[in-house]
């Protein structure tokens, strides 16, 4: 939920802003042929079909069904489709057949955005001062949940375009390369108390409040992200066959799902992108890790994973500038930024900031219940939308989660 001590936009600049949003949705699908958009290949991944139609029935379940009146739904059974995880809103068809649903088409899907935008745009230009107070942030949270789904689409694409054969290619090879780094860098941060969550006067899901003190100890991070040339060396150096340097949960998932590489590797040459297949860059961050390949490189590299204060701390006071999904790069390029390229793992388990109380109703359920073996990452990703992230965001997976955009950057005690 929102953080919303006021309204300050304006009814028409709210109302272009969700028309931009919602097409920007549909721009990602524009490479996509009409076989792509059913593909789910695995439980945690949803087809592009479905991303398109949830998104909408966020908007249609927790503004137009609440807010316009005299609503209908725009089918019967698209509540028991395309709600995800919401269960005070009713029973819902099993997540890992969304793949199963050949019908609605996707012709009827885009029918099903269009009449949710115009009577979505309607009630925003004909809302009087007060319910537009009311209807403001629901419709800004929905247009943050739909960014969400924006990234949620490309991974879960990638994943299903890596499973093919034939290598599909989403966008054409960028233009950009990276460039090699200096050698890393540790910058000192001394110890002290510090002030952590967001603090008003914007939007941020409600995970990330209250804002609080919490001391953190003297320590270093890591003046870049971890490449795929520092990585390809802790693989050389039998960082897949040491059991000493991972967690025991680690080594299990890497024995049980015969990890020897980051996800889309071939050896440590090549990888599958969005791009097709291409040479690994050395010099570009390594990304499709885990938490616990992360965990068991920093443990190799003598160093640790930060925590998500330590991070915070750290990068709080920077620009929130980096390579993000409007640079139009579908592959981590660079290393040396602080936001972008790379979600970055955290040594923090996602759970709830002291005072914190998920909002009443079905939209408590959005980021609450999730507070339980998970890890956070911050810091946004390079299919992550520009403008999306804060340096007080908080994205959370299982830790052997890897279709991810998530990398890794160093840590390490002040005091060794
Ligand atoms: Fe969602």
């Amino acid at each position: 939920m929102p953080d919303h001590p006021a309204v300050t936009v304006t009814p028409s600049a709210l109302a272009a802003r969700y028309l931009t949003v919602r097409a920007c949705t549909e721009l990602l699908c524009q490479p996509l042929q009409p076989e792509d958009y059913q593909l789910q290949s695995m439980p945690d991944c949803s087809p592009p079909k479905w991303h398109l139609a949830h998104t909408t029935w966020f908007f249609e379940t927790f503004v137009l069904a609440a807010h316009s009146g005299g609503f209908k739904p725009f089918h019967p059974h698209f509540g028991f489709l395309f709600n995800s995880y919401y269960d005070a809103v009713g029973d819902r068809w099993p997540r890992p057949d969304r793949g199963l649903l050949s019908r609605p088409t996707v012709a009827e899907v885009a029918a099903y955005r269009k009449a949710t935008d115009d009577r979505l745009h309607e009630l925003l230009v004909t809302a009087d001062e007060k319910s537009f107070a009311v209807v403001a942030p629901m419709v800004e949270l929905g247009l943050n949940h739909e960014e969400q789904h924006q990234e949620l689409l490309l991974t879960d694409l990638k994943h299903a375009l890596g499973k093919n054969p034939l290598r599909p290619v989403y966008a054409p090879p960028s233009e950009r390369s990276s460039t090699p780094f200096a050698q890393l860098a540790w910058r000192n941060h001394p110890a002290g108390l510090t002030w952590v969550g967001h603090a008003g006067g914007g939007f941020a899901f409600d995970n990330e409040g209250p804002r609080h003190r919490v001391f953190v100890d003297g320590f270093h991070l890591a003046s870049r992200l971890v490449t795929n040339g520092e990585y390809t060396r802790f693989i050389q150096d039998g960082g897949y066959a040491r059991p000493d340097l991972w967690l025991s949960d680690g080594w299990a998932a890497k024995r049980r799902n015969g990890w020897t590489s980051p996800l889309y590797w071939e050896g440590v040459d090549r990888a599958f992108t969005l791009h097709g297949e291409q040479s690994l860059d050395p010099h570009a961050p390594v990304c499709h890790v885990s938490y616990y390949e992360a965990d068991a490189y920093a443990r190799w590299a003598g160093a640790r994973l930060p925590t998500e204060f330590e991070w915070e701390t750290a990068v709080g006071d920077r620009p929130v500038a980096g390579e993000f999904l409007g640079y139009h790069v579908f592959h981590p390029t660079r290393a040396d930024g602080d936001f972008g390229s790379v979600w970055v793992w955290t040594a923090s388990p996602y759970t709830a900031y002291p005072g914190y109380r998920p909002p009443a109703g079905a939209l408590g359920e959005y980021n609450g219940k999730f507070m339980c073996n998970q890890m956070v990452l911050r810091g946004g990703s390079c299919v992550t939308p520009t403008g999306h992230v804060r340096p007080t965001y908080r994205n959370f997976f299982p830790p052997d989660a890897r279709w991810q955009f998530s990398g890794i950057r160093l840590a390490r005690d002040a005091q060794p």
